[in-house]
């Protein structure tokens, strides 16, 4: 079963591209209070506000408060419904919030019992994501690296990590990008065996003494010259993409640039440096008015190098460019 689940992933994975569909931009990165919900609010409400059709996904069922970050009050439907399967049209569970083109899927009467979908659901989820009637779909993950989260972060077209300029973050940040490459690397195993050889790899103290995605791939270009090369493709084919949020100093911004030399040292990943969104005060009183920032306070700082990601998005960093400007 696991091994039809896999497939049925790796096709929708494979099917990011081409078709005019929504950007799925999964927004993850570990620690919890690093700002990725405000980071989606923002992103969304001011991708919205220059007149794209826009989602905000809620879909930390373990923590919902996206909600609040757009200024929905109180949401009469939540993502909780279609993972209960008491809704199947995803469309129905869109809401309006206070900024034109933007809609939210809010998070909140989780099922406390169960609160992630099983593995079908969430591929399910994926799909139905991919066809709403929108041009950007942002999915907050919440923290951890949960399966679930994983998988999400992983089908998406173009994952966003966001950080912290702490040491938490950053472990909780490299932890992250460490599971969703493997996970997304297991997918693109074709032989069973290799895939084995992955999930060994994963538990950070294996037998074989594999402890880097590099070592890995040294370990199965030996034993499958094919799978070898499938491995390199995924890992040239994986841009996770950082933004640095709450950064106070001109260290802080550097901060991201070090992030994404370790992950090309160590991990053989390129990873975009998208941009940072500096400390600011104003960013706490959105949230506590209950509005995007860039609503609220739309000349702070914070709010303008919120905009200028958004404009990045849009000129679609494809290509791993690094930021502008400097603190
Ligand atoms: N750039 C920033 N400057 C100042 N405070 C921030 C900034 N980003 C986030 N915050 C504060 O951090 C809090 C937690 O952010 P949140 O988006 O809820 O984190 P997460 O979703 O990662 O758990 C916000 O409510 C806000 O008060
Ligand atoms: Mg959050």
């Amino acid at each position: 079963m696991g091994d039809r689940l896999n497939k049925l992933a790796a096709k929708l994975l494979n099917s990011s591209d081409g078709s005019h569909r929504a950007r799925l931009i999964p927004v993850g990165g570990g620690k919890g209070g690093v700002g990725k919900s405000f980071v989606v609010a923002n992103l969304a409400a001011s991708l919205a506000r220059l007149g794209h059709r826009v989602v905000a996904v809620d879909g930390d069922l373990e923590g919902p408060n996206l909600h609040t970050c757009v200024g929905v009050p109180r949401p009469r439907v939540s993502l909780a419904d279609f993972v209960a399967q008491r809704e199947e049209d995803l469309g129905k569970l869109l809401l309006d919030t206070p900024i034109p083109n933007l809609h939210l899927i809010a998070a909140t009467d989780g099922n406390l019992a169960t609160p992630q979908p099983t593995q079908s659901r969430r591929v399910h989820l994926m799909r139905e994501l991919r066809e709403l009637d929108a041009d950007f779909v942002f999915f907050d993950l919440g923290a951890g690296t949960h399966a679930a989260v994983m998988d999400y972060f992983m089908i998406g077209d173009e994952g966003l990590i966001v950080i912290a300029p702490e040491p938490t973050s950053v472990e909780n940040a490299y932890g992250f990008v460490r599971a969703a490459f493997y996970r997304r690397l297991r997918l693109a195993m074709a032989s069973h065996d290799m895939r084995k050889i992955v999930t060994l790899a994963m538990d950070q103290r294996n037998e074989r003494g594999i402890r880097t995605p590099l070592e890995l791939l040294r370990e199965i270009q030996m034993l499958d010259p094919a799978e070898g090369a499938r491995f390199v493709e995924t890992m040239h084919a994986f841009h996770p993409r950082i933004v640095m949020n709450d950064v106070r100093t001109a260290d802080d911004i550097k901060l991201g640039f070090s992030i994404q030399s370790v992950c090309r040292k160590f991990f053989g990943i390129e990873a975009e440096y998208l941009g940072y969104v500096n400390h600011d005060e104003s960013a706490r009183r959105s949230v506590c008015a209950r509005r995007p920032l860039i609503d609220v306070y739309p000349r702070s700082d914070a709010a303008i190098y919120i905009s200028r990601i958004a404009r990045k998005l849009l000129a679609n960093g494809a290509a791993g460019d690094s930021p502008e400007g400097s603190a």
